[in-house]
């Protein structure tokens, strides 16, 4: 089973995503967990390419092409053998942050030129489910500052945030069977609570 967690920032994403992998190996589950951009040795260089705070001249056709190279090698090198071989991954980002950054936020590339250029570099291969950490953009962005290191991704303003949001609400809304929207506004155990119980429940077929 292929899990995804999506989100804006703050939402507590890369935690929880940890979290989650750590529970399903306690529960003797086969599982890997990776992330975008990054999760391969090429991905990793070119996350540091992404992240640099030189390359401010850096386009947005460019931007996009670099995380889909990213996430190819992620797919062919990671997420595909591992699934193969019945595993399950989890993984902290995928595809649906390009539409939701490149393409809600942005507002400058069409949605269904992008879903081509996702759908080449993932080959097709799509989450068997989203888990969507929801949270008030201004309170991410509060939670955000108070940790962590911040590089060239994470200067965009609050109204880019904003639509990011309501890009991954719609989204969900498209597709509720793959998506399911957790409340991030909600104490760390709650949340991890309600995860887990989504994930089983997928899992167990419930
Ligand atoms: P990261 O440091 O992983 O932050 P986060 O904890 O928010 O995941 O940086 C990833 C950044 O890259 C984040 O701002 C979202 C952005 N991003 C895109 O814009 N498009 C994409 O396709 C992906 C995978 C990420």
């Amino acid at each position: 089973m292929f899990i995804t967690f999506e989100g804006s920032e703050g939402c507590g994403k890369s935690t929880q995503s940890d979290e989650l992998a750590k529970f399903l190996h306690q529960k003797s589950y086969p599982v890997l967990l990776t992330r975008e951009p990054g999760g391969t040795r090429i991905g990793e260089q070119i996350r540091t390419i992404l992240g640099n705070q030189e390359n401010t001249q850096i386009h947005l056709r460019t931007e996009i092409l670099l995380f889909q190279a990213s996430r190819a090698q992620l797919v062919e090198e990671v997420i595909k053998p591992h699934l193969a071989s019945g595993g399950v991954v989890v993984c902290d980002r995928y595809a649906d942050s390009t539409l939701a950054y490149q393409g809600y936020g942005y507002r400058r590339v069409n949605l269904d030129q992008l879903r081509t250029l996702v759908n080449f570099a993932t080959g097709g291969l799509q989450p068997d489910l989203t888990i969507l950490l929801d949270l008030d953009v201004k309170i991410g962005l509060q939670r955000r500052s108070q940790g962590g290191q911040i590089n060239r991704l994470d200067t965009y303003d609050l109204d880019f945030y904003q639509r990011v949001r309501q890009g991954y609400l719609d989204m969900a809304a498209q597709e509720p069977g793959r998506w399911k929207i957790v409340k991030a506004d909600r104490s760390f155990l709650q949340v991890q609570e309600e995860i887990r119980q989504i994930v089983l429940q997928r899992l167990t077929g419930d």
